[in-house]
């Protein structure tokens, strides 16, 4: 293990992520009743330019009267190159701080953008005597913001995660697709010609490398990695099949883009109990290797290691959080 530390970051679940729009009031208490870990309500690209205000109002009243339970919560404020951004965090947090979690930041760019609004947050919060510190969700979807991940992950304590924006990132590099997450035909591979002259096509994920490499940069900060939206809410099997893509990869939790997601969210992050079972059996079998003095033995058949315990230790952690 390297000398250097990983601070993590606070150990919230984080399994589904539901995006609620600021300028849809009627759809907060029904948000607030479901099985959803996270809610960012959105100021950014969900809400027309004329609604800005009213919505920011609409979340400031919703953060102090509606009864968000356990929830966390998080406000998705519009981007450092609007004017709209400043009000946002300073009249939210101003009014509403105490109930909010998160402020989630869209297509951040550079470690100095997260220092900016690190900055405005930390005068408000002392100006108005909050003790807790809001934390912040980024998202990564832009060239820029993918260019500059690793120093974005590390750029403050406030940092707590970091989100795939797929449909920002697919416009940002140019990508030839108009759907928001999931697969593209035309990213596939063909087989050779079998001897009867037919082939098959197999489709590619054309997100794996971005997601994996935001997952990097948020595990080498201790930071949860997200995956973001599936825009296709009436197809569920491909939502789930995006999801345990994005859940062997490292993510643990996926937004919900319609409240039919968040079940499919939670069960896809949740290690099921047959992965649990298999994590405590590794477990039983190293502790009674270590104590016959040997580090590697086999397990139905494959060889598993100290390593293994700690990949078993990670289900079984999660399956506790889960539990309490
Ligand atoms: C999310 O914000 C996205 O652009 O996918
Ligand atoms: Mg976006």
């Amino acid at each position: 293990m390297s000398f250097h530390p990983i601070e993590q970051a606070p150990g919230r679940l984080n399994r589904s992520e539901l995006a609620v729009p600021g300028s849809q009031p009627q759809m907060f208490e029904k948000a607030a009743q479901s099985d959803v870990d996270v809610i960012f309500l959105d100021l950014e690209d969900a809400v027309a330019p004329d609604e800005k205000e009213q919505a920011r109002k609409n979340i400031i009243k919703a953060l102090n009267t509606v009864d968000w339970n356990t929830k966390t919560m998080s406000i998705r404020i519009n981007g450092l190159d609007t004017h709209y951004m400043y009000r946002d965090v300073v009249d939210i947090l101003e009014q509403a701080g105490e109930r909010l979690d998160l402020i989630m930041i869209p297509k951040v760019g550079t470690a100095a953008d997260v220092y900016a609004v690190d900055m405005l947050a930390t005068q408000v919060e002392d100006a108005v005597g909050l003790t807790k510190r809001v934390g912040f969700e980024h998202i990564v979807e832009t060239a820029l913001g993918m260019q500059n991940v690793n120093e974005i992950a590390g750029a403050s304590k406030r940092n707590e995660s970091l989100h795939f924006g797929v449909a920002d990132y697919a416009a940002s590099m140019r990508a030839r697709t108009t759907v928001i997450g999931g697969v593209n035909e035309h990213y596939s591979v063909l087989t050779d010609p079998a001897g009867d002259g037919s082939r098959q096509v197999h489709w590619g994920d054309m997100w794996h490398s971005a997601i994996a490499n935001m997952v990097v940069a948020a595990r080498a900060n201790g930071l949860r990695p997200i995956d973001g939206p599936f825009g296709d809410f009436s197809d569920p099997d491909g939502y789930k099949a995006a999801a345990y893509r994005a859940a062997v990869l490292g993510c643990e939790g996926k937004w919900a883009i319609h409240p039919s997601q968040i079940a499919l969210a939670n069960e896809v992050m949740s290690p099921s109990e047959a992965e649990i079972e298999k994590a405590n059996r590794i477990l039983a079998a190293m502790a009674e290797a270590e104590a016959a003095g040997k580090g590697a033995v086999s397990l139905d058949g494959r060889l598993i290691d100290y390593a293994s315990i700690r990949q078993a230790e990670v289900l079984v952690e999660k399956a506790k959080q889960i539990a309490a």
